[in-house]
């Protein structure tokens, strides 16, 4: 109070310097695509200035500047939407009796918000801050709601984290894909300060290879999961052969949501046929699409499914019940005939010939006979 009141007392003698900046603060750190808004007043015509920094002199890029005429004091607000790094250097306000009031804009940037993956291709997520002074900032980056010093693989550090806030990856597998979240801390006077710059790491859809077939007996479940990766979280869907399968097909066909999304859940990743006939077997394919960002590419993976008859366990046993029965018929015939055949050879007509193996007997007696006959 005593302040405005001072300023506007000595503002009327008119020698003063008498600009007025809101929020009055030296510096401004901003994270790139956010938006700076500083108003300035005076009693007099105002002009804005970049003094220092990229593009300095050049007029404000638009949209900048409104100002209004209010009753007592004139007030120019400086706008900036979606900072960009070129954003960054020393402002100056001024009125035209040489009143002025300045501050410098800091851009937190990333040099990349957004990353492709490639195949274990090492990635290094570089930070950089535009119209640096001398504010000390500390970094620390996230992935998803995790902080990346606490994921390990093989119980091995992931991730490197730079003393210049860059995030280094090596050798990342697709699984590393993902949102990703620098948590930039300083302090701006007393007060401690906090920034959250997001950059996504992108990956191409990828379904994880599974078992290529599966044997099942008629009536039995049949289930199949589809795990997979890419970022951001793609899509899911099946198909026989070649026609996609709707759900509720028949209402037979489940789709249902498992955590094979990197452990979270995903929807359609589990098909359920409950109680499979021989017209299910054939390929089943599961594939993933995330059409919006890339529609060129997806990924598919097939398993071939069987259906067996029920009976089929009992064919084997009944095939040799089969073969022991026919065996026994032979047999029973065959004992049956040689029963007949000795019976006619102890026939009382014959003569007494020495018995002989029962073929040769039958040719001998035969012609033996004839000359009788
Ligand atoms: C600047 O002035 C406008 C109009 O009075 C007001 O809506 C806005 O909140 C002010 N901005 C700041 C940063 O003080
Ligand atoms: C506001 O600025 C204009 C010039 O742009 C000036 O003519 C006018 O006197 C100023 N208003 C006040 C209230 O001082
Ligand atoms: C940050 O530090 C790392 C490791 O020293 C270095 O490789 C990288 O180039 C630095 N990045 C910047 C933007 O200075
Ligand atoms: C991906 O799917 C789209 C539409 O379904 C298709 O046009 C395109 O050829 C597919 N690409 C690959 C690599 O399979």
């Amino acid at each position: 109070m005593w302040q405005i009141l001072c300023v506007v007392a000595l503002c009327g003698l008119h020698s003063v310097q008498c600009v007025q900046l809101t929020p009055s603060q030296a510096v401004f750190t901003k994270p790139q695509g956010s938006t700076l808004q500083v108003n300035c007043s005076s009693k007099y015509s105002i002009e804005w200035k970049k003094t220092s920094g990229p593009n300095q002199g050049l007029p404000i890029r638009e949209p900048t500047v409104a100002t209004v005429n209010g009753a007592n004091d004139n007030m120019s607000t400086l706008t900036l939407h979606n900072l960009e790094p070129t954003d960054s250097g020393n402002y100056r306000c001024m009125d035209d009796k040489d009143g002025d009031g300045v501050f410098l804009l800091q851009v937190l940037t990333v040099t990349h918000q957004e990353v492709q993956y490639e195949h274990l291709k090492d990635v290094m997520l570089e930070f950089v801050i535009e119209g640096h002074d001398n504010t000390e900032f500390t970094y620390k980056w996230k992935k998803g709601d995790l902080s990346v010093a606490d994921i390990k693989v093989e119980g091995k550090q992931a991730y490197v984290e730079h003393e210049n806030g860059s995030l280094e990856i090596k050798h990342p597998p697709r699984s590393f894909a993902g949102e990703y979240t620098c948590v930039v801390t300083y302090m701006e006077g007393a007060e401690a300060r906090r920034i959250e710059i997001p950059v996504k790491y992108y990956a191409t859809p990828k379904v994880i290879p599974f078992d290529k077939s599966k044997n099942l007996v008629q009536d039995e479940v049949l289930v199949i999961e589809c795990r997979v990766l890419g970022y951001p979280k793609p899509k899911v869907t099946w198909y026989k052969e070649e026609k996609p399968i709707m759900e509720g097909e028949d209402n037979r066909y489940k789709f249902l949501t498992a955590d094979t999304y990197n452990g979270e859940p995903m929807e359609n990743a589990k098909l359920q046929l409950d109680s499979v006939d021989f017209d299910d077997g054939g390929k089943y394919i599961c594939k993933a699409t995330y059409l919006e960002k890339w529609p060129q590419f997806n990924s598919t993976q097939e398993i071939l499914v069987r259906v067996k008859d029920k009976l089929a366990a009992l064919w084997p046993f009944l095939g040799i019940v089969a073969e022991v029965v026919i065996l026994c018929t032979i047999i029973f015939i065959y004992e049956k005939k040689r029963n007949k055949d000795a019976a006619e050879d102890e026939d009382p007509n014959q003569d007494g010939a020495a018995p002989e193996k029962k073929s040769e007997g039958v040719r001998h007696r035969g012609s033996a006979n004839n000359p009788r006959a």
